[in-house]
């Protein structure tokens, strides 16, 4: 667990001494509206209450303090990583604070709030383009090992097959949740990206209740689901689509498939109109994914009776994606005007 900001070294203080203090010990929130209007019990565990508005805080200083310790990075040195924005958001500030410098490269997808926002944190950010396979040396993954290779003393963090990342969630999501549903949780939506979040978390809970049920939450042009069902790789089921964080062009390590029971695909707009009806009907202000986890629970609604207790993530802020989802001329030139979204 994550200390307790307010206490330091047992003595509870008025201030905090660094920002890091600030990660994890999250709300969880219980959402009458929406438990009433579904017939359970719904609660959304909020994790842009972390610093950096997202549950990826959490992971960025999991990642670099192992680094440390396992003598990886070093005074002076340098972390790269691979992300569409929250990650390195988290790694930005992590490395603001012990005074590393900070490379990212970003598919240009990403919107422009997440991108300067990484500037702001002084990152270094390398745009890369999201249309193309992830073998592709252009491709942000690719970018990421070859800067690893060519920076000296630098620590390349690559989320998607650390199990740092896993741990993170393991060690303060997964006991956070348990201890604020008061034990009572028996299912647990999140999406998955690296898998990092649904799986420490879901491995944590599992420990505690082997019957909670773990629905992952993925994007309509993922290669995810297709993988859970099948066992296949198989990249003609990709296409492109504007979920940030959610999905995947490969296979993470850190999505522990057996600990998810379901997988479930949301389309861009159901996800979209989702997260603006959680921001206008009950002052939940989520990003884009936590619309997408949202559905789901709407989506397999049948599922959940009235002694359950049903947890989903708010993986981030929606002050990130202003000049996308909650813009009305973006959702309508980009998600409203195609009549085959869903
Ligand atoms: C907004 C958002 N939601 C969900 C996810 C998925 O989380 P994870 O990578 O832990 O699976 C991410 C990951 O980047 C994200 O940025």
């Amino acid at each position: 667990m994550w200390p307790n900001p307010l206490t330091i070294n047992g003595q509870k203080q008025k201030y905090t001494t660094s920002l890091a203090d600030q990660i994890g010990n999250t709300p969880l929130l219980r959402l009458e509206g929406i438990s009433d209007e579904l017939g359970t019990n719904v609660y959304a565990k909020l994790e842009y209450f972390n610093p950096g508005l997202s549950a990826k805080d959490r992971i960025a200083a999991h990642m670099i303090e192992k680094a440390e310790k396992l003598g990886h990075l070093k005074p002076g040195g340098t972390v790269i990583e691979a992300t569409s924005g929250n990650t390195g958001l988290g790694l930005a500030m992590m490395c603001r604070i012990k005074g590393y410098r900070c490379v990212l490269t970003v598919a240009d997808k990403a919107s422009k709030e997440k991108i300067n926002s990484l500037k702001s944190l002084g990152a270094e950010v390398v745009l890369c383009p999201a249309k193309v396979a992830p073998d592709d040396p252009r491709s942000y993954y690719q970018k990421a090992i070859t800067l690893a290779k060519e920076i000296e003393g630098s620590y390349y963090s690559n989320q998607n097959f650390n199990d740092d990342n896993c741990e993170a969630h393991y060690l303060s999501t997964g006991p956070e949740i348990w201890e604020q549903s008061e034990h009572k949780i028996t299912h647990f939506v999140c999406t998955v990206g690296t898998g990092g979040t649904i799986s420490g978390t879901s491995r944590f809970l599992k420990e505690m209740n082997p019957n909670l049920q773990v629905i992952g939450v993925d994007a309509f042009g993922s290669v995810l689901t297709n993988y859970f069902k099948t066992g296949e790789y198989d990249m003609s089921v990709a296409y492109s689509y504007k979920m940030e964080g959610v999905g995947k062009t490969i296979i993470p390590d850190c999505v522990a498939f057996k600990l998810i029971d379901e997988f479930i695909q949301i389309g861009d707009l159901a996800a979209a109109k989702r997260a603006r009806k959680l921001a206008a009907d009950e002052a939940v202000w989520g990003g884009h994914s936590a619309g997408g986890a949202l559905e789901a629970l709407y989506e397999l609604k049948d599922k959940f009776g009235p002694e359950d207790h049903v947890v989903f993530l708010v993986s981030d802020h929606g002050s990130k994606y202003l000049s996308t989802i909650y813009n009305d001329e973006w959702l309508k030139e980009h998600l409203e005007s195609k009549a085959y979204l869903i």
